[in-house]
């Protein structure tokens, strides 16, 4: 990583990442025997993305289930997840110089897969502390890993050349703030890559979907990985709730980016987006 980039911001970081995003003081989050409680009741799943207090679930949901993350993964995507984001490092057009920052870089899947294709200069960024402590050691060039919130990344304008979230913005308390910061952080003439769950968009191919996603996974998923916070309802259901890759490109274009465009994976059950910005504002 920039040694540079490090340094400057080391200081900027809260430890925890955003203050006050912590469940570990809720005496009703943890039973007596320190089991983690379920983080996402029917009522809270009924509609996941306007819980005001959604970036302190999500944390503790990421750090309780960190140590099966990659497994549940790997088995849930028939091993595809590793292609796709191969294709989001296509996407961004790497060239060997560019200044890269994963954000909600979670165990360094991204992060690894762009510096496989060559780039040296990269940060990860992840406010689950248990996500990160995985990360580490994973990238064979010198790398960067930073505990800190999307929403707020302790960056100055225009540091990066590229800005890459994967699997993450689903996931932010708010969509718009997480990619205006994405913008920010971004050089004029840079460009932002995400990856992300969608729903297919053919009725047949989303109703067998549906029931895999909504009925399946979460049993299988819950049982290898004997998660008990409720992460593997959350998932279907922030991907079924969340915006669709249409309303992304707007977002994207409103917060700033001058161009962005999304592509369609696997039948629609992910998809891509590229947006850029502008050389001059
Ligand atoms: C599904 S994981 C994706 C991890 C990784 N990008 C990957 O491709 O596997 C989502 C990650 O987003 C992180 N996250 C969600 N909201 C965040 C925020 N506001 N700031 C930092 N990280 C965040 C979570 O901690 C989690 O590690």
């Amino acid at each position: 990583m920039d040694s540079d980039i490090a340094q400057q911001n080391a200081d900027q970081q809260a430890p925890q990442g955003a203050a006050g995003l912590s469940l570990r003081d809720d005496p009703h989050h943890n039973s007596p025997d320190s089991q983690p409680r379920s983080l996402w009741d029917d009522e809270r799943l009924s509609d996941p993305h306007s819980q005001s207090d959604k970036a302190a679930r999500v944390r503790q949901m990421f750090d309780d289930i960190a140590p099966t993350y990659e497994r549940v993964n790997t088995l849930a995507s028939a091993g595809r997840d590793r292609g796709w984001r191969r294709e989001t490092v296509r996407l961004a057009e790497i060239k060997p110089a560019d200044r890269v920052l994963d954000i909600a870089c979670g165990t360094g899947d991204l992060t690894e897969a762009f510096a496989r294709a060559g780039i040296e200069r990269i940060v990860g960024i992840d406010f689950a502390g248990e996500m990160l402590l995985r990360s580490l050691g994973r990238v064979p060039h010198q790398a960067g890993w930073i505990q800190g919130d999307a929403l707020r990344l302790p960056f100055a304008d225009e540091t990066f050349d590229i800005t890459c979230c994967a699997f993450g913005v689903r996931n932010f308390q708010h969509l718009e703030a997480g990619l205006g910061e994405m913008h920010r952080v971004l050089r004029p003439d840079g460009r932002a890559v995400i990856l992300e769950f969608s729903m297919p968009t053919q009725p047949i191919l989303r109703g067998i979907y549906q029931f895999y996603f909504a009925k399946i996974l979460p049993k299988l998923a819950t049982w290898i990985s004997g998660d008990r916070t409720g992460a593997y309802s959350y998932l279907p259901r922030s991907v079924r709730t969340f915006v669709t890759p249409t309303q992304m490109i707007e977002l994207l274009k409103k917060v700033g980016f001058s161009s962005a465009r999304a592509t369609s994976r696997t039948c629609g059950i992910v998809h891509m987006v590229r947006a850029e910005k502008a050389t001059t504002e």
